[in-house]
């Protein structure tokens, strides 16, 4: 007699957050300027945005830059910023694909061009059904729990009425599900300012590969290994 072993269905992450880390040292092991790495880390992000749409997921959010990425030098960070502009005026592109686009993160201080760009993009895509795609750029996470706090005080909300919700819907990703898997390529192992909020019970996958060189089937192997985790959420 044959038992035919039961397939049980694979489970997606409901939002998926990615560190895109690497793209130095990929450029680096070529000698190539950084700015390179930071070209090829884009395509990657194009290449697995699609991949994710392509697969049903509902959130990714990817960390293009963080507040504290200012530090660097003055030709990498334009080159980050050209490769922002490029994508934007490229994210034509993505409109067929029916994903909707969002930045998270402070963005008064981008340029005027950038704004705007950001703008008809978010415009563009807000009725798209499928990947919801969150882009932080200037984007730190303490910095976004404290414009939250700071905006909880101006509305005048008093101190009793302050729940984790009211913090949760006054933070870039309100109303989204928060991320239930943090993906960090290249080799380390820290959180760097990303999503400190909502990342409370997220599970995390770390990896050697450099963000260039990270392919749809290493996003899959990230998958099938948040399968096997038991998720508790505190209880046992
Ligand atoms: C971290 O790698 C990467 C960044 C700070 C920039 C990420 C930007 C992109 C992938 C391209 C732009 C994105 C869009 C949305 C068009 P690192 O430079 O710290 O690498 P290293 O640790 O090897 O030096």
């Amino acid at each position: 007699m044959f038992f035919k072993k039961k397939q049980t269905e694979r489970v997606l992450p409901r939002h998926i957050a990615i560190i895109m880390d690497g793209n130095g040292r990929w450029a680096k092991k070529r000698s190539l300027p950084r700015s390179a790495g930071h070209v090829a880390g884009a395509k990657t992000f194009k290449d697995i945005a699609r991949y994710c749409n392509k697969i049903g997921l509902e959130y990714l959010t990817v960390y293009a830059f963080s507040t504290e990425n200012w530090k660097r030098p003055k030709d990498e960070v334009e080159g980050i910023m050209r490769l922002l502009r490029d994508y934007l005026i490229d994210a034509e592109n993505f409109k067929d694909e029916n994903i909707k686009v969002k930045f998270l993160g402070n963005l008064e201080v981008l340029d005027e061009d950038i704004k705007a760009l950001i703008k008809k993009n978010e415009e563009g895509s807000k009725n798209a059904t499928g990947l919801n795609l969150n882009i932080a750029i200037n984007y730190g996470g303490k910095d976004e729990i404290t414009r939250a706090v700071r905006d909880i005080v101006k509305e005048g909300i008093k101190s009793e009425d302050i729940t984790e919700e009211v913090i949760s819907q006054h933070l870039y990703t309100k109303g989204m599900p928060d991320p239930d898997f943090i993906i960090r390529p290249s080799g380390e192992y820290r959180l760097s300012n990303y999503l400190i909020w909502q990342s409370a019970y997220a599970e995390y996958w770390f990896s050697d590969i450099l963000w260039p060189d990270f392919k749809p089937r290493h996003l899959e192997q990230a998958i099938d290994e948040f399968n096997h985790r038991n998720r508790r959420f505190g209880g046992v």
